[in-house]
């Protein structure tokens, strides 16, 4: 079985075939740059140019930096404000010509370390974190994802865990892994205060790098990188998409 992903970012939209029995990519992963302003017209256009490069037969599911409660964003941080209580799904799904999922694209990265990734085969509760422009979160329970949390606002210190150690934080601020560490640490430690998992993954792209920064974290839970890194979205958006087609 195979379907497509799309990966929605604050920088650029991401899309590949996906092989749903291994997990991995068949042929390229496509991608252009998030248009700018990042509104409705502007991303389904976007997604629509990508998607056309893949077979029209099959399914599509679209991860999207944003909450998504039945087929509706709510919320649009790194997006323009048009997708605050956008139809997503009516509006990809009528750009692209065929029905199509939305999930939040945290929620895929979940899924997609959960069925392929670092998570696959773990009984406990498992927080999944994606670090990039914003922080992006999932939760899952023997495997069973507990849908939008939007950890990345929880507050730490009266500001928004994405405001403090975000990938996006780490460059705009110059910190040293050390510094980024410190940070990201205060996050994982009031997450864990409320949630006491039993696993952090860290995914993201900067998760390639992933032997500066996780040995240096000092917190209670087990912490490790996320295996499927800025490919996870793209698998996890794909995966469920196949699932609600079959
Ligand atoms: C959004 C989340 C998203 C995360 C990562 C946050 O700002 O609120 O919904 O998962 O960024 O893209």
């Amino acid at each position: 079985m195979q379907a497509i992903g799309v990966d929605v970012g604050g920088s650029g939209v991401k899309a590949a075939l996906v092989d749903l029995g291994s997990g991995e990519f068949v042929g390229e992963r496509l991608r252009v740059d998030t248009p700018q302003p990042a509104t409705p017209d502007a991303v389904v256009s976007a997604t629509r140019q990508l998607v056309a490069g893949f077979p029209d037969h099959l399914p599509v599911g679209i991860g999207f930096p944003a909450p998504v409660v039945d087929g509706i964003t709510t919320t649009a941080a790194h997006v323009d404000a048009a997708w605050v209580d956008a139809p997503a799904r009516r509006l990809f799904g009528q750009g692209l010509g065929r029905d199509v999922v939305v999930l939040n694209d945290a929620d895929a990265a979940g899924l997609a370390e959960s069925h392929f990734g670092a998570a696959a085969g773990e009984p406990g509760v498992v927080v999944v974190l994606t670090l990039g422009t914003g922080i992006g979160s999932a939760i899952l329970s023997g495997g069973v994802l507990v849908p939008n949390t939007e950890l990345g606002h929880l507050p730490v210190r009266g500001v928004a865990a994405e405001e403090r150690a975000s990938a996006r934080i780490r460059k705009e601020q110059g910190l040293s892994w050390e510094q980024w560490a410190e940070a990201l640490g205060e996050v994982i430690a009031a997450i864990d205060a409320l949630l006491w998992p039993d696993l952090v993954l860290l995914g993201g792209g900067v998760s390639r790098k992933a032997e500066k920064f996780v040995p240096l974290l000092d917190v209670r839970p087990r912490v490790r990188a996320a295996a499927l890194q800025n490919r996870a979205g793209i698998v996890g958006a794909a995966a469920l998409a196949a699932e609600a087609a079959a």
